[in-house]
């Protein structure tokens, strides 16, 4: 069968990951799709700094590689512009996209499916939300027969890696974000990390599918963790209390019987016994209620690399199987069901 072509923006953390694994795994990923998975090209912001990958591959332009005989588009580069036309141009040409990118997706998740719809193409994110953790498919289509209530966790690595080293060794905040960025799980700009709006953009994105309503960034109430002190991780050990950045989006449903969705990022004191109080480093566990499913926990490496590497290689394999089969994966049945509630109604 004819290979699938893949081109690849971008080649950091998780792209150079995703290139070792498509290496290292040719045989097995071409057994399960049907066909080999091939490299149209990388894009890299300076291809000079890249001699671990082949030059002939290098391309400091995206535009232009979507415009090549690419099927898939793997967007690792993060950001909100110029990413974003980037990929709905290659929606609008029916190629496949699978995207980590948690902020445009968080803004812009609408415009993209209605792309994808428009031309028959998947878009598929599994490594926008809780890296390595299977957590989106389960909300689109495992739980897709059953009614959601809450989705609660912790959904930045980052801010989860510097709360339990405060915790448990009492480091300081600063040398615990430069030790998290070493790892490669803090954003390119870690503001966005300890301030939330990575947790917040996660939010968005896992209340959108839990609620197949069309929750923004901007509709989730969000304080990061910039403002927790030493001392106030010590007032929670005091009272058997362990600090950790929550994600939290709920069905709420109002005296009269009106739905709304409800979607906040702040950080809360637990209880020591909690399960969430014993997930360290940068591992994320996320819980969903359901109606008739009842309680449910995902837990797993939610940063870095591989782990995140993993999830984009599940959708890649699965986009590139529909493309074989000329199938289509699952929509997103974003009809904007319920309102928001702004965070403090009740
Ligand atoms: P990196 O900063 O490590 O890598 C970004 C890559 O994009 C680099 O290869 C860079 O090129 C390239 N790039 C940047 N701008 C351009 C441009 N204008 N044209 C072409 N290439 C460009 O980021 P990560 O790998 O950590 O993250 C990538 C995405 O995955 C982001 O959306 C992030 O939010 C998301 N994500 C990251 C996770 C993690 O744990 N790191 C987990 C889940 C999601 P060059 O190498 O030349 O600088
Ligand atoms: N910066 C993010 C985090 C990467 O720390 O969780 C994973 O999305």
């Amino acid at each position: 069968p004819r290979p699938i072509r893949i081109a690849l923006l971008g080649c950091g953390t998780v792209g150079g990951e995703v290139v070792r694994l498509l290496t290292e795994q040719a045989g097995e990923l071409a057994a399960r799709v049907g066909a080999p998975l091939e490299l149209a090209g990388i894009a890299v912001r300076r291809p000079d700094k890249h001699p671990e990958l082949p030059p002939q591959l290098l391309t400091p332009d995206p535009a232009k590689l979507i415009e090549s005989d690419a099927d898939v588009v793997v967007e690792l580069i993060g950001g909100i512009e110029p990413v974003r036309d980037w990929l709905l141009a290659a929606l609008h040409k029916g190629k496949s996209v699978v995207t980590a990118n948690k902020a445009l997706l968080a803004e812009c998740s609408g415009e993209l499916s209605e792309a994808a719809d428009s031309s028959g193409a998947d878009l598929y994110f599994e490594a926008a939300v809780a890296g390595a953790i299977p957590l989106l498919r389960p909300l689109r289509e495992s739980l897709a027969g059953d009614r959601i209530t809450r989705v609660m966790g912790i959904v930045n690595g980052t801010t989860n890696y510097i709360l339990s080293a405060m915790d448990s060794t009492g480091a300081g905040y600063a040398e615990t974000l430069d030790e998290a960025s070493r790892l490669g799980y803090a954003e390119a700009d870690p503001t966005a990390d300890v301030d939330g709006y990575d947790a917040a953009s996660k939010a968005a994105i896992l209340a959108s599918l839990a609620f197949h309503s069309r929750v923004t960034v901007a509709d989730v109430h969000r304080e990061g963790i910039a403002g927790v002190s030493s001392s106030d991780i010590l007032a929670a050990q005091k009272i058997g209390r362990v600090v950790k950045l929550l994600a939290i989006c709920e069905r709420v449903t109002a005296e009269e019987g009106a739905e709304s969705v409800s979607a906040r990022v702040h950080p809360v004191m637990i209880p020591r016994a909690h399960q969430l109080a014993g997930v360290g480093g940068a591992f994320n566990a996320v819980y969903v209620e359901a109606d008739a499913a009842g309680e449910l926990m995902f837990y797993g490496q939610g940063a870095g690399g591989a782990p995140t590497a993993s999830a984009v290689l599940g959708d890649l394999v699965t986009v590139a199987r529909n493309r074989v089969l000329a199938g289509r994966g699952p929509r997103e049945s974003a009809h904007a069901a319920l309102p928001i509630r702004p965070m403090g109604q009740t």
